[in-house]
């Protein structure tokens, strides 16, 4: 079986960090976010290929991740001439598959069986199958209705607050038969969402969910790719490099000079520097080669490498791109949003 990681999207919303790195290798912590679900694609034997869906800065992409050898598991890339859209990635990506095929939305993390996921596809001798989150508020996702029996009634993407019937959203991940691409027009722009599921449920083809309790976060908003390094430094959802360390320090090689306080959780990459007497913690993520002056402190922030804190600096509920540099004595919090190589000046407040 072959499975399609969409990952062609802009990565609007987490401008100006995907500038300069496209969505799916955004680092969450050391490690390129696709390379996540690539763990676990390659825990489902069935699985023998992946074929990444690509649009904006492929060559980026191609090059972290290559033929897949490296990680165990091969890996085709399928890179439109423009957007198609989600359908139109599919159909685009899906040439040269003739059995069902495993669809994932290539920014969500999950704690799923894809397995069981499968399997119930097969049960229900299905066109379709879709997996199913519940969520607080379905508005910013698609909302799937089904019945008693977990057939799909309604696809609704996007839904408006008076629009909200359940609380069972679109979690990103379908398994497909190959003959229902069908209706989709070959490079034409055409919506998974929009489209391709409400044309299955109008026809009365065999559409299933499969509703799936487990962690489940779509990271393509900075308080989302803020809250998923919270949640694997806490355990909620269990990956590397947390993944027998949750509420502690990970400290994959810093050099920390004298009187300098850490409150776990932490993440310390490689090569970064931490002076005397800075603080750091709860939650703070520090970037390969990262520098922290003396008395600065980082809280509930994540750095990328090469950036460097200033003296008596205070970050905290920020996200700071690649060789940045924070002035001495500034302020930078709320939620702010670094991009690569910015520059605060000393005394700064953000
Ligand atoms: N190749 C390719 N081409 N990929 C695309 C394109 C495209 O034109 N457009 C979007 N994608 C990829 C994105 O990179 C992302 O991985 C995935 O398709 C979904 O697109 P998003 O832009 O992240 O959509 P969303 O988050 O607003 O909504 C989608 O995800 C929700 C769950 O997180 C929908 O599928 C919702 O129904 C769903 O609930
Ligand atoms: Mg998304």
């Amino acid at each position: 079986m072959k499975a399609i990681l969409l990952a062609g999207g802009k990565g609007t919303r987490l401008r100006p960090l995907t500038l300069n790195t496209p969505k799916p290798i955004v680092p969450i912590f050391n490690r390129p976010f696709l390379m996540y679900q690539l763990d676990q694609l390659r825990q489902v034997p069935e699985i023998t290929e992946v074929i990444l869906s690509l649009n904006y800065q492929p060559r980026r992409i191609e090059e972290t991740f290559g033929n897949g050898e490296a990680l165990g598991i091969k890996i085709s890339y399928a890179v439109e001439p423009q957007p198609l859209g989600t359908g139109g990635a599919i159909k685009f990506s899906a040439q040269t598959v003739q059995d069902s095929v495993i669809v994932l939305n290539g920014d969500v993390l999950q704690q799923i069986d894809l397995q069981a996921v499968i399997a119930r596809h097969r049960a229900a001798n299905a066109k379709a199958t879709i997996v199913l989150t519940p969520v607080d508020n379905p508005s910013a996702y698609g909302l799937v209705e089904t019945d008693a029996s977990g057939n799909v009634q309604r696809f609704l993407e996007k839904p408006g607050q008076d629009e909200i019937t359940v609380n069972t959203i679109n979690a990103g991940v379908y398994v497909l038969e190959p003959d229902t691409l069908d209706r989709i027009p070959d490079n034409e722009t055409y919506s998974i969402e929009r489209q391709y599921f409400p044309s299955l449920v109008a026809n009365g083809e065999t559409f299933v969910a499969y509703v799936n309790d487990g962690y489940w976060i779509d990271i393509g908003t900075p308080e989302k790719y803020r809250q998923v390094h919270r949640d694997i430094m806490d355990g909620r959802y269990h990956a590397a490099p947390f993944l027998d360390r949750a509420g502690g320090i990970v400290d994959l090689g810093a050099r920390i000079e004298q009187d300098v306080h850490i409150q776990g959780p932490c993440f310390l990459d490689e090569g970064a520097v931490i002076k005397a007497g800075a603080r750091l913690g709860p939650y703070a993520v520090v970037g390969r080669q990262v520098q922290v002056d003396e008395q600065a402190q980082v809280r509930d922030a994540v750095i990328w490498a090469n950036s460097v804190v200033g003296a008596d600096a205070v970050v905290e509920g920020a996200l700071v791109g690649r060789n940045c540099h924070i002035g001495r004595n500034t302020v930078v919090g709320g939620g702010r949003m670094l991009g690569d190589r910015s520059t605060v000046t000393d005394y700064s407040r953000l």
